[in-house]
């Protein structure tokens, strides 16, 4: 807990143990709201970590994030495509209806939770407030988080369940979060069944690892902690020990920006279980070799995972001998987890690792004058959650079809790849393929979509519409019916 009172004296001899007394250099001429935000942010420094920081990357300066560098390139020499279910049902020794089945029957014994990440804002989508906010459904406008929360509610219907949701907020997210899905009820969600935790903040270092970096006279250059954040929050905020309360043996992990997310699918579920995993990602089959997607490999006899921005550009155009990408697995960041190997991960202090990043940020230097930022000048750190694959003792990799699974909302519409209207075409075109194999014709420049409170797949369209059904005009089918 923040100490409201610590006196400059305080915060002062805390400061100068590890040499950073510069953060209050600018104290006398703060207003008292200021000094109080200020001194809550240095209470909750943790300037262990910085030394803990400072010697595992430090010692060669910007030098260092060449050797990062050259870690990634080597494990990807060494790596080969993982194993995995393959969307034909190959690579493992059980059959994808056997999957779904237990899938079914886990949901229906309510030993599901869904973890959903929300930490991130809509910076490059371009709008202000947390991306869960941000409407996405083609003609309902409906928000990332009502499309999610509904696709949640759905499957608690369809097995008569009831899974919790833990959502995951920053300090950037949290009070817009929480009053936003209270103010709507969290979309018919009971109150009960969701809750929300906080990842940390972590600092910023110049990069000549002498000074963490303040954003303005009285605030520090602050940024969430990167998803893997999200294992200690969970844990102190008593969300793990809710779910062991509820009997809730896996967790179902997805993040706010994939309108398709396949919220609890079954398939992966199950495949999860059957293969006794730990750890199980969805996976798929990467469409251009710089997609920008991490990509699941095998290496040293593990799944292990390299992010994007690490695979060699001649790795990432590698290819099999039928012409395939070697590196085909590309990340949904959607994950199963035991919720044991969670309790595990979370009794380990550095279960997983904090990743090191030269960014270009603006802050305040010694002469109390703004420093823009034109070229990589600062340290950033960010957890991973996908380095729970070296804790997981088995991890599984599942393909799912992208038409299904994946709309990524990542850039605005000025971009050409992973945008809104991407995004908006690709749940028409899902929602258009289960009206025409359900036997409703419809034309390709007919604009539709469908809550899933209404129908999640054309045998329960096909259950609802009368046959020679057509719809002509632009048709939002609501939890109630079809509305033009
Ligand atoms: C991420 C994955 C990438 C994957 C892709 C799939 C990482 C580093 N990369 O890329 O491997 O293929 O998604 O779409 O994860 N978030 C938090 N707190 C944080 C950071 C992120 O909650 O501290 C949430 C964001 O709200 C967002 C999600 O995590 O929902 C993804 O984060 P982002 O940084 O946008 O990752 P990508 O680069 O898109």
């Amino acid at each position: 807990m923040v100490d409201r009172h610590a006196t400059h004296e305080q915060l002062s001899r805390k400061l100068e143990s590890a040499g950073q007394q510069h953060l209050l250099q600018h104290w006398d001429e703060l207003t008292p709201a200021e000094r109080e935000r200020l001194a809550a942010q240095i209470e909750n420094l943790d300037l262990e970590l910085f030394a803990a920081l400072k010697k595992q990357f430090g010692a060669t300066e910007p030098g260092r994030v060449a050797d990062h560098r050259a870690h990634w390139a080597a494990l990807a020499a060494r790596a080969s495509s993982p194993p995995a279910l393959r969307l034909d049902g190959s690579g493992v020794d059980f059959s994808t209806e056997a999957a779904v089945q237990r899938g079914e029957q886990l949901l229906r014994e309510h030993k599901v939770g869904m973890i959903l990440v929300a930490g991130g804002l809509g910076t490059r989508l371009g709008c202000d407030g947390p991306k869960g906010m941000f409407p996405i459904g083609p003609l309902s406008q409906r928000p990332l988080f009502q499309v999610l929360i509904e696709s949640l509610l759905a499957v608690r219907k369809k097995y008569q369940t009831a899974i919790p949701l833990y959502v995951m907020t920053s300090s950037a997210t949290d009070v817009q979060t929480r009053e936003f899905l209270t103010a709507h009820n969290y979309f018919g969600l009971p109150k009960e069944d969701v809750k929300f935790f906080s990842q940390s903040s972590m600092f910023a270092v110049d990069d000549g690892w002498n000074k963490i970096l303040l954003a303005s006279k009285g605030e520090l250059v602050l940024a969430p902690d990167g998803h893997g954040g999200m294992l200690r929050a969970f844990e102190k905020s008593g969300c793990l020990a809710d779910c062991r309360e509820r009997g809730i043996d896996l967790l179902f992990y997805g993040q706010i920006d994939n309108p398709l997310l396949q919220v609890c699918d079954p398939l992966l579920l199950g495949s999860h279980m059957l293969s006794r995993s730990e750890l199980t990602t969805q996976v798929v089959k990467k469409r251009r070799p710089s997609e920008r997607v991490g990509v699941l490999v095998s290496a040293d006899n593990k799944v292990q995972m390299i992010e994007y921005s690490d695979l060699p550009e001649a790795n990432a155009q590698e290819t099999l001998p039928d012409g395939s990408l070697k590196f085909w697995a590309g990340s949904l960041a959607v994950h199963v987890f035991d919720r044991e190997l969670l309790e595990r991960a979370a009794s380990q202090a550095d279960a997983l690792p904090f990743h090191i990043a030269h960014k270009k940020t603006p802050h305040l230097n010694e002469r109390g004058e703004r420093i823009e930022a034109y070229k990589p000048n600062a340290f950033r750190f960010e957890r991973f959650i996908f380095d729970l694959l070296q804790v997981a003792e088995r991890a599984l990799v599942v393909e799912a079809d992208p038409a299904l699974a994946f709309a990524p909302v990542k850039n605005s519409d000025a971009e050409a790849t992973d945008n809104p209207r991407l995004a908006k075409q690709a749940i028409q075109a899902l929602h258009r393929r289960w009206l025409r194999a359900a036997g409703v014709q419809i034309a390709d420049d007919v604009p539709v979509e469908i809550n899933p409170l209404f129908a999640t797949s054309a045998d329960e369209l096909a259950a609802k519409l009368p046959p020679g059904t057509s719809v002509t005009q632009a048709t939002y089918f609501t939890p109630n019916g079809p509305a033009s």
